[in-house]
């Protein structure tokens, strides 16, 4: 390395597993830095100081102070360092991250998350009052997404920097009036900035303003350069293709794995297959339903949200119940869509079981118990649990787009050779349908359906080759440029 010390990497997001948590970002958040430093990466993951965060952390001290918030360090379990960024008056509060206990969104989302991308820039930057100084600031979803803005109109000897997209359905879009509220140069509000019909978006800023932009696979990588899933910044995103890649996810493969996993009834593994049933068992008991080994136990563990397309669940729920068949859902959000699974549950008490919330536990016992999950999410931009599920021997039903695409494989009609679970191409209740008949084809005939099972055990969904990409375009972005064009001194 010719900098003469590891590469330095300013990780910066809203969520992080144990201590945060509203979806898969947080399980990047906790995974990926520590892949990365095993690869001698120097990261350190920057995360707002939630009450939640304060309470599991305790007293962290202080290193430096920001805009009048403490800036506290602090260790992830897996002993990557982390800035806190200790601003009581926006994030010392009950309540989610985004929301109130309600479910409302914070009244004031822009100035926490306008906040929170200042203080990222600064520190990558030559006025941070830390000595550690990153040479990329890598931010992830809207509410880091105006740091790169900041970062290049404001700050002197900015860090470079990558905005990664974990879903473009948020983008942090608030009224003009913030641009003066949140104190951004008035010349980023420009189309060839931050403005987005009229309004101020978070995202856009970082999209537009980052030296790299990076989702979480290829093929949502590709589908985000459409009209179907770009939701209105395709053309941005096409214009910047050149610097656009897709990465897809890893897991955290010890926190999933079924032969050590002390959250699921017994453990297994892909030469102790016959063990998976004590867990069928134990998940049917857990919730209430009919203990019966022969029956196909279907298993969802979703947010509750358009996206998830957890209402085709819905619609196909009676014929799943005529197979007979199981269907067990955990999970949480729209209010209309857990009124349809509660209907569900109240119409089909002896075949359909549901937990509404959030709860790690049972997480891991459906993956565990069931026999098959159901994913049929209307676009994924990569998705964790279909991978989770594969670890554990639970052949995934999914759509196939974004990262259910490329992270499950099925040969299609009659092969099973490599089949590791069943995509089906349009997002429909029938299509669904069709591929839940086709893996119940499989399912009627042990031998088949144990190789399947197999196939998708045997997957290594581990974070090293992931992380080696994210360190590889690190150093292509550091590579020293030649000349007034940028052209690299390696072309
Ligand atoms: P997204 O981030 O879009 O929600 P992902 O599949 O990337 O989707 O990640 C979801 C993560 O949140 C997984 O770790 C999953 O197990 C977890 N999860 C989602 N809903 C629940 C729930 N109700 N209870 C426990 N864990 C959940
Ligand atoms: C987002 C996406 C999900 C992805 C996760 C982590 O929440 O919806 O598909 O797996 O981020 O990247």
């Amino acid at each position: 390395m010719t900098r003469g010390r590891p590469l330095r990497v300013l990780y910066a997001a809203s969520e992080c597993a144990p201590w945060v948590k509203t979806g898969g970002l947080a399980d990047v958040t906790a995974a990926l830095p520590a892949a990365l430093a095993a690869l001698g990466v120097d990261v350190r993951v920057c995360l707002p100081a939630y009450r939640a965060v304060r309470k599991e952390v305790g007293p962290a001290p202080i290193r430096a102070v920001l805009l009048g918030a403490d800036i506290r360090e602090a260790e992830l379990p897996s002993g990557v360092k982390v800035y806190l960024v200790d601003a009581p008056w926006f994030f010392d509060r009950e309540g989610g991250p985004y929301q109130d206990a309600e479910g409302r969104d914070w009244f004031d989302n822009p100035e926490r998350f306008g906040f929170f991308s200042r203080v990222c820039a600064l520190l990558a930057s030559e006025d941070s009052p830390l000595s550690w100084r990153p040479d990329i600031l890598h931010g992830h979803d809207w509410q880091v997404g105006l740091a790169p803005a900041f970062l290049r109109l404001e700050r002197t000897a900015p860090a470079l920097s990558i905005q990664t997209i974990h879903n473009l359905a948020f983008q942090g879009v608030f009224a003009s009036d913030y641009v003066s509220v949140l104190h951004l140069p008035p010349q980023a509000y420009a189309v060839e900035g931050v403005e987005f019909y009229g309004q101020l978006s978070f995202l856009k800023g970082g999209l537009h303003f980052a030296d790299a932009l990076t989702t979480v696979s290829p093929t949502y990588a590709r589908e985000i350069q459409g009209d179907a899933c770009g939701f209105g910044l395709q053309g941005l995103l096409r214009h910047r293709r050149a610097s656009l890649s897709g990465i897809v996810n890893g897991i955290d493969d010890v926190t999933w794995n079924p032969e050590t996993d002390p959250l699921i009834a017994a453990p297994y593994g892909r030469d102790r297959l016959a063990d998976k049933r004590l867990n069928k068992a134990a998940l049917q008991r857990q919730f209430g339903l009919p203990e019966e080994a022969d029956r196909p136990v279907f298993g969802v563990v979703s947010r509750f949200a358009w996206q998830k397309g957890l209402d085709l669940v819905v619609d196909i729920a009676e014929r799943l119940v005529a197979v007979p068949a199981q269907l067990i859902v955990l999970g949480c959000g729209d209010p209309a869509l857990e009124a349809a699974v509660k209907d569900l549950v109240r119409r089909y008490p002896q075949a359909i079981a549901a937990r509404i919330g959030f709860d790690e536990a049972t997480a891991h016992a459906i993956e565990a118990g069931a026999d098959c999950f159901l994913m049929p999410s209307r676009f994924e931009p990569c998705g964790l649990n279909q991978m989770y599920s594969q670890r554990y021997g639970t052949p995934p039903i999914a759509h196939a787009t974004g990262g259910l695409a490329d992270t499950i494989t099925d040969e299609g009609a009659g092969v099973i050779d490599k089949t590791t679970g069943f995509l089906f191409r349009e997002a429909t209740a029938s299509a669904l349908w069709a591929a839940i008949a086709r893996a119940l084809s499989w399912y009627e005939r042990p031998e088949p359906w144990h190789r399947i099972m197999k196939n998708a055990m045997s997957r290594d969904f581990g974070w090293t080759q992931s992380a080696t990409r994210y360190r590889d375009l690190y150093e292509e972005l550091l590579r020293p440029v030649r000349g007034p064009q940028g052209v690299r001194d390696d072309q």
